[in-house]
């Protein structure tokens, strides 16, 4: 099913308390959206009333999202029904010029100007595999799945967003970031940058699931959390010939193997330890015959690094190797590296916000540590920019099979939901107030 109200339905033209149409527009007659909420009772009252009020509407959004998932690029659906929320709920927006997303701002019910601006981003695109995970609302799409938990990202950042623009606790403004394409390389951020979206943010948040932490809980780690990811394509090419006179051509398959080898164990010897480079051929494709040298081939993998500073010089040291390796062969050779993302860097005062935020929303239990992931995450870039901390979000039942991201059988315990927002909305309480302090002091 498709949209079912106008993307640019003008919020004031409705009644007081419309909600649109589409929001629970998968969701069974009957259907029971009431969630298991973690952070109840621990205030403020204006959010626990909000909580109340909207979480079922929340997690119907949520389920028709996820019912209805969007490949990278294309979230034109799914942008659209972020906007018609925004605009129902009176919050100014805009969708990325030649993309889809929305940036959106709340302004702080003009507060305090030394309040710094700050930013919460939610990826909100899906993958192309195809879903196993039984649930009654489960994609609808053929090939595409949310098995990374963006459609919970998304919830839980509009659930914030219209909590806080409700709130008169609010001080200053709040930048909402719904990026579009983060599983592709060049991913979204790229576009969320060039329309301006960092532009006067002070701090930045974002959160991404987590199935290895129970829901209620959150992970933090200040620092690196998330790994580099390159791609490297080697193509050789070379004068076949017969086996039995390898002298008179270039032995392409014995170049590749030497390069299969010997880079992956050379670029540990030469990058840090503590960089813990990854690196794996995931393709090769060379030859036909077992009594003929080929003249082309070709390599394909990833190299993965837990450090900024090695990232740095990869490029340079990989092109540096297969030059060296490849010398003697006699066989030439394209080599093509496409360049990731840096590790996200969580900065050690908006982490500091992030678990302050989560003991205020969930418990004094409820911040854990998290480890640095070997997966790689866009939102480094806008780290890049302007300092902030992505958190983990815990989205595990605590008792099933816990079924990785990417995977078909990937399901979100929606506790997460409502405890997300519940952290997100601390967050930028604790942030402004963190703030005012400094600009006062
Ligand atoms: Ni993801």
């Amino acid at each position: 099913m498709f949209l079912t109200g106008s993307p640019g339905t003008d919020a004031s033209t409705q009644p007081a308390g419309w909600v649109p149409s589409l929001a629970v527009t998968t969701v069974a007659a009957g259907a029971d959206r009431t969630v298991a909420d973690p952070g109840v009772g621990r205030g403020p009252q204006w959010l626990e009333d909000f909580l109340r009020r909207r979480l079922a509407d929340i997690i119907g959004l949520r389920r028709d999202l996820h019912a209805h998932p969007e490949l990278s690029h294309r979230e034109t659906r799914t942008t659209a029904m972020i906007e018609q929320w925004l605009t129902a709920a009176g919050i100014s927006h805009h969708g990325l010029p030649g993309s889809t997303g929305v940036i959106a701002e709340i302004d702080g019910h003009g507060g305090s100007r030394r309040a710094p601006v700050v930013g919460l981003r939610a990826d909100i695109d899906a993958l192309p595999l195809r879903e196993g995970s039984g649930l009654p609302f489960a994609s609808t799409v053929p090939g595409v799945a949310h098995a990374c938990g963006h459609d919970v990202h998304l919830a839980v950042l509009l659930g914030a967003a219209l909590a806080l623009q409700e709130s008169a606790a609010l001080t200053g403004p709040v930048r909402l970031l719904f990026q579009p394409a983060e599983e592709v390389m060049s991913g979204g951020a790229k576009d969320v940058i060039a329309a301006g979206g960092i532009d006067g943010v002070d701090l930045l948040f974002a959160l991404h699931c987590d199935p290895r932490t129970e829901a209620g809980r959150i992970g933090l780690k200040v620092g690196p959390i998330t790994s580099t990811s390159d791609l490297i394509e080697l193509r050789l090419s070379g004068q076949g010939g017969h086996t039995s006179r390898p002298h008179l051509t270039a032995d392409l398959v014995n170049a590749l193997g030497m390069v299969i080898t010997g880079l992956p164990l050379l670029i540990t010897r030469r990058l840090d330890p503590q960089a813990a480079a990854v690196m794996v051929w995931g393709a090769v494709q060379a030859g036909d015959a077992p009594n003929a040298i080929p003249q082309e081939g070709v390599l394909r993998g990833t190299l993965r690094l837990k450090r900024r500073d090695a990232w740095d010089v990869a490029e340079a040291l990989i092109r540096e190797l297969v030059a060296g390796l490849l010398a003697p062969t006699g066989v030439t050779y394209e080599l093509t590296v496409q360049r990731g993302v840096p590790p996200v860097e969580n900065d050690s005062s908006a982490t500091a916000l992030l678990r302050a935020g989560a003991v205020a929303a969930l418990g004094p239990d409820a911040a854990v540590d998290a480890e640095q992931s070997t997966g790689a995450e866009d939102f480094a870039e806008m780290l890049e920019l302007a300092p902030g901390a992505l958190a983990r979000l815990g989205v595990w039942d605590g008792q099933s099979e816990q079924c990785d991201l990417h995977s078909a059988r990937f399901v979100a315990d929606e506790r997460s939901i409502p405890a997300g927002i519940r952290l997100l909305v601390h967050t930028v309480l604790a942030a402004q107030a963190d703030g005012r302090r400094v600009a006062d002091a």
